[in-house]
């Protein structure tokens, strides 16, 4: 029993480095490139500095640090919300200029229209797309169907949950047909169970849909979870400290023990960087989200 431990314990610790390794991606082959990015808010704080970071198309990574590092205001930039002050920011090799249809923004807030139906909410994003009347609804059931919400098709907002009323924006989300989601701490908000829950469904939507994802979070667990990459940053100034791929396959879970030897890793190398204790948020870190006040509400950008 003791000796089965150990060897356990000391297999936790070997397998790590085999399991994260360097991401080394190169922005010709990139769906997502951002090159010596920098960013400076109006009140001279430096949210970003030489932020480069490249990502392939079908890839979920994972940007994971502690609050103020940045992670929304790179989030905002890809999105086309924030002009940064500095470097490039190109989506298939073409520099972004402002919001588009290829991608969509989720925040943590499922901001639903309280007036429509779930079907509705996602006729309504449809139409606004272009989809013709006729095939709106087919296609707001097959995606009500695939976050498995059948049968509250016709329910309103606030007679839905938390977890239910992210799951219908997720649904609306998926069926505008997006190539680029950009989530952040799309789930920050539900309970611990509500969340394993939707980091369930979400991978194993995007494993059948391959869409490139970049999830914000403070959950090292949420992004060793999810991402295929994790990209660590670290505050004043924000920058992008590591990038590692995540050589664990889907679907992953929870109680897998190498996801916790990682998660440890993780742990270590964030605090490795993250400079003084006095700096720090304590452990967990809050969830919440910092919106710059500028970014349009509500949280589903379909950016048209
Ligand atoms: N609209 C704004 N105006 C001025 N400063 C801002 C604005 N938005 C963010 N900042 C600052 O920029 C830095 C990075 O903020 P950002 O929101 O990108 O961090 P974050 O990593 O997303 O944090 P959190 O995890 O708390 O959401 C922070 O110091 C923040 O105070
Ligand atoms: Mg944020």
């Amino acid at each position: 029993m003791v000796r089965r431990l150990f060897e356990r314990l000391r297999g936790l610790r070997q397998v790590a480095p085999h399991l994260l390794r360097p991401a080394h991606v190169n922005a010709d082959r990139a769906k997502i490139s951002v090159a010596q990015l920098g960013h400076h808010y109006a009140n001279k704080v430096v949210a970003l500095k030489d932020v480069n970071l490249n990502v392939r198309s079908g890839e979920f990574v994972c940007l994971l640090g502690p609050s103020g590092c940045g992670k929304s205001t790179l989030l905002y930039a890809l999105a086309g919300h924030v002009v940064p002050t500095g470097g490039s920011v190109a989506i298939d090799g073409k520099p972004i200029q402002g919001p588009g249809p290829d991608r969509l923004l989720m925040f943590q807030e499922a901001a639903l229209f309280p007036w429509l139906t779930v079907r509705g909410n996602i006729t309504f994003a449809l139409g606004a797309r272009g989809v013709p009347r006729n095939e709106r609804r087919e296609r707001a059931d097959t995606f009500i169907q695939r976050v498995r919400l059948e049968g509250f098709a016709d329910t309103l907002p606030h007679q839905l949950s938390g977890g239910m009323k992210m799951r219908a924006s997720l649904a609306r989300a998926l069926a505008v047909d997006p190539t680029v989601m950009l989530m952040d701490e799309p789930f920050g908000a539900l309970d611990a169970q509500t969340r394993v829950h939707m980091q369930e469904l979400l991978q194993s939507i995007w494993m059948r849909a391959g869409k490139t994802v970049v999830f914000v979070t403070h959950d090292v667990q949420e992004a060793l979870m999810l991402g295929t990459r994790v990209v660590l940053m670290a505050p004043r100034p924000g920058r992008v400290v590591e990038d590692l791929e995540i050589h664990l396959p889907m679907p992953r879970s929870l109680e897998d023990p190498s996801l916790d030897a990682m998660a440890r890793d993780i742990r270590h190398r964030l605090r490795a960087v993250e400079g003084p204790l006095e700096n720090q948020h304590p452990e967990p870190l809050p969830r919440r989200t910092q919106t710059p006040s500028s970014l349009p509400r509500p949280s589903i950008v379909t950016g048209r």
